[in-house]
């Protein structure tokens, strides 16, 4: 296995959070909605998480180094145990498991039906994230890996539905998803390892 440590240190840092909020929770230090202040850092913790798998494409190409490449999978797991996490807050906080409330929260708040397509769209790429789905699907399988970049769309929009009024919070988070997609287009990719190199060189 390449890069042990770097693997590590992100499962450390993946488990970290929750159980430190979970710690919060027991000794009464997240105020008195505990339930829905964990749901919201497992929402902004899978956007993070999110927006660093989408980073590291850019870095590979940027530094030249593998090891960036190596951890992506890992690291898109990761936003797809967030989800889940937030979901299940959702459903036992939020919901109460009232099921026969759920049409009426759907009508209330239509910014979870947009969070349940990005929810769809982070199942299909975590149940074909292994090397036996990529070996399968071939070709098919990065048109459907670039799924990946419907789910950013959806998060912020599901995030931008909830935050409406103060919008700085949202608005890093859209700008560097933003920075994240442009440094994808064949033009910028193309250019800007050159750029560096140049830059490098005069040095
Ligand atoms: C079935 C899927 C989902 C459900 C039921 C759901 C539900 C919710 C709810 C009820 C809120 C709180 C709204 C409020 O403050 O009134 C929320 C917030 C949030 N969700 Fe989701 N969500 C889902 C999927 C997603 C996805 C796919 C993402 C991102 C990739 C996401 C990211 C967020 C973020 C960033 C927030 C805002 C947290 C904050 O205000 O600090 N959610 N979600």
């Amino acid at each position: 296995m390449r890069y042990p440590w770097l693997r590590l240190a992100i499962f450390v840092v993946g488990c970290l959070f929750p159980v430190w909020w979970l710690y919060e929770a027991a000794m009464n230090l997240l105020g008195p909605d505990p339930g829905k202040i964990m749901m919201d850092r497992l929402g902004l913790g899978a956007l993070t998480f999110l927006l660093v798998t989408l980073s590291m494409t850019p870095l590979q190409k940027l530094t030249g180094w593998s090891g960036w490449i190596v951890v992506r999978r890992q690291l898109g797991l990761w936003v797809f145990a967030y989800i889940v996490l937030h979901i299940l807050a959702y459903l036992f906080f939020i919901l109460g498991l009232d099921w026969g409330q759920l049409a009426v929260e759907l009508r209330k708040r239509p910014y979870i039906i947009v969070g349940a397509l990005g929810f769809l769209g982070l199942l299909g790429l975590a149940v074909t994230s292994n090397r036996y789905s990529q070996r399968r699907l071939g070709a098919r399988w990065k048109k459907l890996h670039r799924l990946v970049y419907a789910v950013l769309g959806l998060g912020l929009l599901h995030f931008l539905w909830i935050v409406r009024s103060d919008l700085r919070e949202w608005a890093i988070y859209g700008f560097i998803g933003a920075v994240l997609m442009l440094l994808r287009v064949p033009a910028v990719a193309r250019a800007l390892p050159r750029m560096l190199q140049r830059r490098r060189r005069a040095l």
